[in-house]
C-alpha cells in the first residue's frame, strides 16, 4: 500500500526535506485518495519530531477594516462599498487583549486592513503599551504593507513577529489578482521584515482562480528559501462582493496536501490551523492540525464588529464570545489528541537564534 511513485516521492521528501521543482509538480499532480493518508501522517510525524503535541494559540484582534488595497479575492477590498467600515480605537484593543491576557493568551495578533489612520506613532505606542502592561506577551502585527522605517520603528517599540502572506509566488496569478499592489515590492518587504529581526509569516491560498499546480509547487519552493517562521495557508474562498464571487472555492483536500507539503520542506515552521479552513469544513482546522499544523488562531475581536471582518462568505466565530472560541478550540485540540499550550509559541528557528533551548519534544 506505501509502494508506487507517488509514496515513495512523499518518503523521499519525508527523509530529505526536499524534492526538486519537477518532482514536486509530478507529486502535487498525483495526489489522490490513495496516498493522502501516507502524505499527512508523514507531515505529522515530522511535526509531532520538531514540535511535540502543543498546539500554540494567538488570540487574534482585527482592529480595522478598512483597507486602502483593491485585492480581488477580498470582502474588505476598498471597491466593496456595501462593507460597513470600523476601527477600533487603542483603548478597545487594549481591552481585547485585558480580555485575552485572562484568558490565558500570550501572544497577540493585531491585524487589520491597509489603514493609514493607525500612523507609525499610534502604533507605537499601542505596541508599547500592551508590552508596559503584559512584558510576557508576544506581538505580532498584520497590517499590510509599510516603509522600512515604520517597520523598524514598530520593532524598537516592542512588536515580536509579522504576519504578511506572500499570497501566490506566481507573478502573473499575482499581477491578475492585485491591481494596486507589486509583486516584487511583497516579497522585498518581506525580506525587509526579516532583516529587521522580527519572525516572519509567509502565506498563500490555494484554490485560486487559475492556479495551477505548477503555482503551487512555485509557492511551497518559495517559502522553503524564505524560510520564514510561520506559513499560513488557506483555501480561497468566494466573497460575495467581491468580483471572484462566481468563483468555485479552493478545497480542503487539496489545501491539506500543501499544509502537509508545507511541513515537509520547511520542518522547523509553525503552520495555522486557519479559520479559512474551519469555514470551509466543520472540522477543517482539526484535520489540518492532523497534517502538519500546529498553531491556532481564535478571534478576540469585539462582538459588536466581528461580522464586518468578512473576507470571504461564511467566515466562523462571528457570533461566538472571545470565551467561547477559546473554549471550543480547547476542546476540538483534545478531541483529536493533542493539547493547546498557552506559551508565546515562538518557532524553533528563532529559539536557535536567540540561543534558547529548542529541544525537539518527541512525546
Ligand atoms: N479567501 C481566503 N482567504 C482570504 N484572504 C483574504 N481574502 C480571502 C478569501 N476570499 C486571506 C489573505 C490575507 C489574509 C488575511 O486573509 O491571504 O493575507
Ligand atoms: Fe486589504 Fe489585505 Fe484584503 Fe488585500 S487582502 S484588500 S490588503 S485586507
Ligand atoms: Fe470560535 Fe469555535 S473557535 S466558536
Amino acid at each position: 500500500m506505501e509502494g508506487g511513485p507517488t509514496n515513495n516521492l512523499i518518503s523521499k521528501l519525508g527523509s530529505q526535506g526536499t524534492l526538486s521543482r519537477f518532482e514536486l509538480i509530478s507529486l502535487i499532480d498525483s495526489l489522490d485518495e490513495s496516498v493522502h493518508q501516507h502524505l499527512r501522517r508523514t507531515a505529522h510525524r515530522v511535526r509531532v519530531s520538531m514540535y511535540g503535541n502543543s498546539v500554540y494559540v494567538r488570540g487574534l484582534i482585527e482592529f480595522s477594516n478598512i483597507c486602502k488595497q483593491n485585492c480581488l479575492y477580498c470582502g474588505l477590498r476598498s471597491g466593496n462599498k456595501q462593507l460597513s467600515r470600523y476601527r477600533l480605537s487603542l483603548q478597545e484593543i487594549i481591552k481585547c487583549c485585558d480580555e485575552g491576557y485572562r484568558l490565558g493568551y500570550r501572544t497577540f495578533v493585531l491585524q487589520s486592513g491597509e489603514d493609514a489612520w493607525y500612523t507609525t506613532d499610534r502604533l507605537a505606542e499601542l505596541i508599547r503599551c500592551i508590552k508596559h502592561s503584559y512584558p510576557d506577551t508576544a506581538v505580532t502585527l498584520s497590517i499590510g504593507e509599510r516603509s522600512d522605517e515604520c517597520y523598524a520603528r514598530l520593532y524598537e517599540a516592542g512588536a515580536d513577529r509579522f504576519l504578511l502572506r506572500h499570497e501566490t509566488a506566481s507573478r502573473a496569478l499575482y499581477d491578475a489578482l492585485h491591481p494596486t499592489m507589486q509583486f516584487e515590492q511583497r516579497r522585498e518587504r518581506l525580506q525587509a521584515l526579516q532583516s529587521i529581526g522580527y519572525q516572519i509569516g509567509a502565506g498563500f491560498m490555494v484554490g485560486l482562480p487559475g492556479q495551477t499546480s505548477a503555482d503551487l509547487a512555485q509557492d511551497l519552493l518559495y517559502v522553503q528559501e524564505l524560510q520564514p517562521d510561520m506559513i499560513g495557508i488557506g483555501p480561497f474562498l468566494p466573497h460575495e462582493a467581491t468580483p471572484l464571487r462566481d468563483q468555485p472555492p479552493g478545497t480542503v483536500e487539496r489545501t491539506l496536501d500543501m499544509i502537509a507539503l508545507a511541513r515537509l520542506l520547511v520542518p522547523q515552521a509553525l503552520i495555522p490551523a486557519t479559520t479559512a479552513m474551519g469555514t470551509a469544513h466543520p472540522q477543517g482546522r482539526e484535520l489540518a492540525l492532523l497534517a502538519g499544523a500546529n498553531v491556532v488562531m481564535p478571534n478576540l475581536s469585539p462582538m459588536s464588529v466581528r461580522d464586518k471582518y468578512m473576507l470571504y462568505n461564511n467566515k466562523i466565530c462571528t457570533g461566538d464570545e472571545s470565551a467561547q472560541c477559546r473554549f471550543c478550540l480547547e476542546r476540538r485540540i483534545e478531541a483529536v489528541g493533542l493539547y493547546m499550550d498557552m506559551g508565546r509559541g515562538d518557532s524553533l528557528k528563532y529559539l536557535d537564534r536567540s540561543g534558547q533551548p529548542s529541544a525537539p519534544l518527541i512525546p
